[in-house]
């Protein structure tokens, strides 16, 4: 009898550690909230009733419960060193040069590098004794951290106990965060309970993870990532490559960033940092930068240490664009397709040089998982040319006498016309269509812009007042203006009015792609619009197309191809079109569209540096597509061809490194003429 017992609870044991791994490793969910929570409940009550077969992996020791009196120092067996800091491009290409300098050629050769996001929590230790979690630390100063075993114990995806071949000892370390959802939610909660509120995501990990009660850590809900191996002893199958390692961790159970790639190359490293950079924002954690390291550990080893920081590995941090100010009001604009955006306006603030008085809120559910209030403090981040974020709200530093709710228009704010929150999407929408001003401006200038028509003398003030003065309505009617109506507008000069009109005259040709951007039709991009224009012959043929057809391009999904029928059947679009042409006459690709195999360039990836004379960024972007190359940013081993113009530097230098094609402006026109 007592035999089955244990035996059952050893299979309840294994089975919700199991669902446990799933869940908060892989992300996989097999049972609902309530089987797995009858699951548990069993095990309790066995446990209640039986403890001595208690199992140390069992899952209720992950509640927590032990409530010390403080914490007891632990010296690390190894130290836990910390990363030199690389900030611009020039570092991480030094970076790579101090190390290939101590290298020989062969290898220099096998040099590969591992990069990671580098995440913002606190470095943890966590030591198992014949699989057996035994204790886990803070890193402290790195020589004397204090024993946090408790607290570690409680984090969902870190295992009590290893699984598969592992070593008889071994110290996993990595990083121990709080997720944005689990930072808001625990934020809005101590709001409620008139406690102070956290910082940041990095401050309330590290201040949950130094709780003396650990029922307070465990509600804490923390998530880790392994980043490294301290000791290691008796290992079944010894790593030599710090990505070899990682696998193995992965094979023990624990969690790794699914975000590391590997790196050939200084290049292959910017374009890693330019990716993460560009996903950081929509990440579900906080990183303030990404982690480079030399993967294998012979290498490694010969490179060694300078002070208390590895030669091997380098943290290029993102450089602080973050700025705190105060939230003075929220106004609503009416986008092109009558999209309601939400826009903070901002006691200005120099943001690294650029003053910075609005921030996009962006829509409902944004402001509603930021807890933006008006009069709030909060951090923004502006990044490239994008329009700044507010990151965070600085709940501490909220004064309740003095914020209040943000209030979502119920009519569009512009035309008053009633306003929809569509099915499955976070934004409310205008229903006034082309009836409402603000759409109408925004899809005039959206028409003129310079990838679309490239009407290049007409700004958006003129187009406002050209709406507001009833002259245009839509972009049709634009080839229509007379001089004698342009003199008639206040400030507008006899000059102006002749630039006004040679500029809307010079549009009167437009490329085929460049015309399709320019309708403005939803989801569709630049880069479909190019697409569709080497796809369609004619727009004749692009508007008889069936939303199937249009599935069967690569790169277009069933929600543009329904907005693209959609938008060709709708009346206003078809008579806007036939206006439109009575004006215009599209310039076709001389190129037979289909004939794809004759193009001179096809697989080649080339990239473009420096200033060029000929070309603009954009045109030679557009040339090398249309010989068939990709274009791409960063040289790397897959390189064909560098296209360097006068002041190349860096990506120059890199191309001769490797080996890679170099080619001069002169010599690109002569070889491809257009
Ligand atoms: S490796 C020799 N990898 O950054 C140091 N660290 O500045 C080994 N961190 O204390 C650290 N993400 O807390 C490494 N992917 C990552 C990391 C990472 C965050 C933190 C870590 C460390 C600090 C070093």
């Amino acid at each position: 009898m007592s035999e089955s017992i244990e035996a059952r609870m050893r299979a309840l044991v294994d089975e919700i550690n199991r669902q446990n791994y799933n869940y908060h490793v892989l992300d996989q969910i097999e049972l609902t909230d309530s089987e797995f929570d009858a699951l548990f409940q069993e095990l309790k009550t066995l446990e209640g009733q039986y403890p001595q077969y208690i199992l140390p992996n069992s899952p209720t020791q992950k509640v927590g419960g032990t409530i010390l009196k403080g914490f007891t120092e632990v010296i690390h067996e190894m130290p836990m060193l910390s990363l030199d800091n690389a900030f611009k491009e020039e570092d991480v290409v030094k970076f790579d040069e101090r190390i290939r300098e101590k290298l020989t050629r062969d290898e220099m050769a096998r040099l590969n590098y591992w990069a990671e996001p580098k995440l913002d929590g606190l470095a943890i230790s966590i030591l198992y004794e014949n699989g057996v979690l035994v204790r886990a630390a803070t890193r402290g100063d790195g020589v004397r951290g204090e024993d946090v075993t408790e607290n570690v114990k409680t984090i969902r995806c870190i295992p009590l106990v290893l699984k598969g071949d592992f070593p008889s000892r071994l110290e996993v370390r990595g990083e121990a965060f709080m997720r944005r959802s689990v930072f808001d939610a625990l934020n809005a909660a101590r709001l409620k309970k008139h406690e102070k509120p956290f910082a940041n995501p990095r401050n309330a990990a590290a201040g949950s993870i130094r709780q003396l009660d650990s029922k307070i850590a465990a509600e804490r809900q923390l998530s880790f990532y392994a980043y490294s191996i301290g000791i290691i002893e008796n290992n079944p199958k010894p790593f030599s490559a710090h990505s070899e390692a990682l696998a193995g961790l992965a094979s023990y159970g624990l969690p790794i960033c699914p975000l590391n790639e590997r790196a050939a190359s200084v290049a292959d490293l910017l374009a890693y940092q330019a990716k993460i950079l560009a996903e950081r924002d929509q990440l579900p954690y906080e990183i303030d930068g990404v982690v480079y390291k030399v993967d294998q550990y012979d290498l490694q080893e010969k490179l060694g240490f300078v002070s208390r920081a590895p030669r091997f590995a380098i943290a290029h941090k993102f450089v602080a664009m973050e700025a705190r100010t105060t939230v003075l009001d929220v106004d609503f604009q009416v986008g092109r397709t009558g999209v309601i955006t939400p826009v903070a306006r901002l006691e200005p603030v120099n943001v690294a040089g650029v003053m910075v008085s609005n921030a996009t809120l962006h829509n409902e559910d944004e402001i509603n998982r930021l807890q933006v209030m008006i009069g709030d403090e909060v951090m923004i981040r502006r990044a490239g040319d994008v329009i700044p974020q507010v990151i965070r709200v600085a709940l501490e530093h909220r004064d309740e006498e003095k914020v209040r709710a943000i209030i979502f228009p119920k009519t569009c704010p512009v035309c008053d016309s009633p306003v929809e929150r569509v099915e499955g999407e976070a934004a409310l929408r205008c229903t006034g269509g082309f009836s409402c001003k603000a759409q109408r401006i925004e899809r005039l200038k959206h028409f003129v812009s310079r990838k679309a028509m490239d009407i290049d003398g007409l700004g958006e003030k003129w187009l406002e007042i050209f709406v507001n003065e009833g002259l245009v309505e839509d972009p049709a009617d634009l080839y229509t203006l007379t001089k004698a109506q342009l003199l008639e507008l206040p400030r507008m000069g006899e000059k102006s009015a002749d630039n006004v009109l040679a500029s809307i005259e010079k549009s009167r040709t437009p490329r085929f792609a460049s015309f399709i951007y320019a309708l403005g039709i939803r989801e569709t991009g630049e880069a479909t619009a190019r697409v569709l224009a080497s796809e369609y012959a004619s727009l004749a043929a692009l508007r008889a197309e069936t939303a199937e057809n249009f599935q069967k391009i690569d790169d277009i999904g069933p929600v543009m191809a329904n907005h693209l029928v959609e938008f060709f059947k709708q009346p206003q679009s078809c008579e806007l079109l036939e206006r439109l042409l009575t004006h215009i006459t599209i310039e076709y690709p001389v190129m037979a569209p289909k004939d794809v195999t004759e193009l001179p360039l096809l697989d080649q990836t080339w990239v473009v540096t420096g200033t060029l004379h000929h070309f603009t960024r954009e045109s030679i972007k557009e040339r090398l597509l249309s010989l068939g190359a990709k274009v791409s940013g960063a040289i790397s081993k897959n390189t064909t061809a560098l296209l360097a113009g006068e002041k190349a530097g860096s990506k120059l230098a890199k191309a001769q490194e490797l080996g890679v094609m170099v080619m001069s402006e002169d010599e690109f026109l002569v070889k491809y003429p257009e």
